[in-house]
Parts: structure tokens; sequence; C-alpha cells
């Protein structure tokens, strides 16, 4: 079969780039460790308001200068959405959403997650150190109001 040069050059070509993609995945799953974000648990969209933790939102100290921050997400606001937490603290976020897909970032963190309606997305150990305001913000378009859905933490000395 007579096969064009050019096309030639790009099935190998395309036949490199999956080879480089598939290496990609195997050195950033075997040697980084990557993986796909497991939910921290389910909960009803409905029942959140009764259902732990979310029942009752917010900050709440699990040890010394440890916290558990817990945050319902809904078009176009936290609940809640101002907290203060001491200095050098380290807090783990449990987030989940009434509606839509929502997002948690929070800027000069390692707090990067997607907050999907019935899953709990837990985000553990971010350090909040340096006293300041840590904007949260939503990072997956949510609709009209997305860009204005934020939250801030505040870090006292
Ligand atoms: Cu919520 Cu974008």
């Amino acid at each position: 079969m007579e096969i064009d040069r050019y096309e030639r050059w790009f099935m190998t070509a395309t036949f490199l780039m999956i080879c480089g993609a598939i290496a990609a995945l195997v050195i950033s799953v075997v040697g980084h460790q990557a993986s796909l974000a497991t939910p921290a648990g389910r909960v009803v969209p409905s029942e959140i308001d009764s259902t732990p933790p979310f029942d009752d939102p917010g900050l709440h100290q699990t040890g010394p200068g440890e916290y558990e921050l817990v945050l319902v997400a809904q078009t176009w606001s936290w609940t809640p959405n101002e907290v203060h937490v001491p200095a050098g603290s380290t807090v783990t976020i449990l987030a989940t959403s009434r509606d839509v897909i929502h997002g948690i970032r929070i800027r000069d963190t390692n707090a990067n997650v997607m907050v999907i309606p019935g899953q709990i997305s837990e985000v553990k150990d971010v350090s909040f150190d340096e006293p300041g305001t840590y904007w949260l913000f939503c990072h997956e378009y949510c609709g009209i109001g997305h860009q204005g859905m934020s939250a801030r933490i505040i870090v006292d000395e």
C-alpha cells in the first residue's frame, strides 16, 4: 500500500505524541503519586441543613492550632463567607454544594478542589501562617454570578 510521504510524517508525529502522553501519565502516577480526587463522603443536597457537619457550617477547633472549616456552596455565595483563623493554624476544609458544581481556590495556599453536589470535598492541612486576608474564589464557572462568588479567610495575629 502506498502511503503519501506527508501522511507518513503525520502518522509518525501522531504516534510519538500518543507515546509522549502515555509516558507523561505513567510518570505522574508512578513517579509523583498523582491521583484523581476521591470524595470524602456523600450528602444528599436537599438534606444538607440537617446532615453533620453541614448542619453547622463555619470554623470549628479540633485540636491545638487545628481547625475544621465546614463550607456550603450555593449560587453564588459561600456559607459562611467570612471566618477568622489564628495565624499558624492548620485547617481541614470540608465542603459541599446545594445546587451546581462550584470550586474552591484559596490564594497563597495549596487549596484547589471542585465542590460537587452530592459529594463531600475535603482539603487536608491547609496552612495559614502569615496574618492577612486569604481570598477564597469559586473556580468552576457556575452561572452569571460566578465571578462574585468569593469568601474571606482572615488570619489574625
Ligand atoms: Cu460558584 Cu463559580
